[in-house]
């Protein structure tokens, strides 16, 4: 027999979503359980995203975890587009009504938001396995894991599945209950991490003959660069002056220096753009990764994630303080107005920047006319600006 136990919210995952999600609604006064199947080094050291929009610094900023990220977090007014060979400048703060990015890490919210909960006494349980997700359409739907050994199951009001594009709780819903929506790009990032200054003060997203190219940076002292490569591109054919090259080639721009460095990770994401609907099935809500991924050049996976939760945990204190479901019922729909806006921007930013097996010289002559149009017509680029800085929140 399993070892029983209650909550009002269970979560699957401790991701930005998870945990953001559990300490707003530890504000509110609800209790939730985290249950994790990695262990707390793995999900605090995982590199991932870099680019948190003003909305996402702000939320965090109110919930009382935002200290570090202000102490630390580089705050960016502008990125820089770079084609044949030179840099435009989109202004942020002039086209967004003074609105900017922090760049600060994913896991180093991850790593904030940890201590945050675990210090409020906020139960976080890492490495758990076998979990499965049950009854979802009756009012008491449960979680089943083991850890060390042990059969646990964890009855909730409501279960939030937080546990990203490969968790367990999006394949748990009935076939014939979610539509899917999908595109699989022909391409993939090649990204590393280098101990080398940046080498711009802003991000550079370059559109070149070889493909995109991309500077970002976690600090003043770490670069993080992507190359446009093969999408199940062979890592070991790339040793590190290889790289070197291929960025230095893609974001040649006269007279610029690129900084380089010792490479201290490195690795291939694929690039996808997917969305379920609804989100939500019986008492199951999905959240973040579990419920769509966009294509990283909108810099989006998590600020996207963050805005969902947001969402739930409004919804959840309205159910708590009121006993009414609606908000609870508008979940889905409130969030994928948001979600398709943001994956358009990301399809967008990706099918402008990057070069595509078999596109002819007309598609390659179109995507630089849009460039030319994005960095010289003041509607074009606040457009951008105003995407990238993060839509706002609306229910
Ligand atoms: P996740 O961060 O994936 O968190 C889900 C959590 O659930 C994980 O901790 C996982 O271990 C846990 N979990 C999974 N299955 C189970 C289970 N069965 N039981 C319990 N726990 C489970 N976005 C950007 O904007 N820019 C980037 O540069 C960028 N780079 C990325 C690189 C990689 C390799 C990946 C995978 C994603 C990247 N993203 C990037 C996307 C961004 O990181 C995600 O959108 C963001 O992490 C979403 O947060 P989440 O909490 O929804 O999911
Ligand atoms: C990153 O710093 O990892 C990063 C920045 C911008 C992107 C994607 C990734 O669009």
């Amino acid at each position: 027999m399993p070892v029983s136990s209650r909550t009002q919210i269970g979560i699957v995952g401790a991701g930005p979503a998870g945990l953001v999600l559990s300490h707003l609604l530890y504000l509110q006064g609800i209790e939730s359980f985290v249950i994790e199947n990695r262990s707390r080094q793995y999900v605090e050291e995982r590199v991932r995203a870099g680019v948190l929009e003003q909305g996402t610094v702000d939320l965090l900023t109110e919930m009382g975890v935002g200290a570090r990220m202000k102490h630390e977090g580089l705050v960016h007014y502008g990125i820089e587009l770079r084609f044949n060979g030179k840099g435009h400048r989109i202004d942020f703060q002039e086209l967004t009504g003074g609105k900017g990015i922090t760049i600060y890490s994913q896991h180093e919210v991850v790593k904030d938001l940890t201590n945050a909960r675990l210090a409020s006494g906020g139960p976080i349980l890492f490495e758990v396995e076998d979990v499965s997700v049950h009854d979802l359409t009756s009012r008491t739907p449960k979680i089943r894991y083991r850890k060390e050994g042990h059969d646990y199951e964890l009855t909730c009001d409501f279960i939030a599945g937080c546990d990203g594009f490969h968790g367990t709780c999006r394949p748990s819903i009935p076939g014939g209950e979610l539509n899917t929506y999908e595109r699989v790009y022909p391409f993939g990032w090649l990204g590393i991490l280098a101990e080398a200054p940046p080498s711009s003060d802003e991000l550079i997203y370059t559109y070149h003959d070889r493909g995109f190219a991309l500077l970002s940076m976690r600090s003043k002292q770490i670069s993080r660069l992507y190359v446009q490569c093969e999408p199940d591109e062979d890592i070991s054919l790339w040793p590190d002056e290889k790289i070197w090259g291929e960025l230095e080639t893609r974001l040649a721009c006269n007279g610029w220096k690129l900084t380089k460095g010792p490479i201290l990770q490195k690795g291939v994401t694929g690039m996808r753009s997917f969305v379920v609907e609804p989100m939500r099935y019986g008492r199951l809500f999905l959240a973040g990764d579990s419920a769509h991924i966009v294509p990283p050049t909108g810099a989006k996976g998590l600020n996207l994630a963050v805005a969902d939760v947001r969402i739930l945990a409004r919804a959840l204190t309205d159910f708590y303080t009121t006993g009414r479901f609606d908000r609870l019922d508008e979940y889905s729909e409130v969030c994928l107005r948001r979600v398709w806006k943001v994956q358009r921007f990301s399809w967008w930013m990706t099918s402008m920047l990057h070069r595509f097996p078999g596109e002819n010289p007309f598609d390659h002559r179109r995507q630089l006319a849009e460039l030319d149009y994005v960095t010289s017509s003041r509607a074009a680029s606040q457009s951008l600006a105003e995407n990238y800085v993060g839509l706002p929140m609306d229910w």
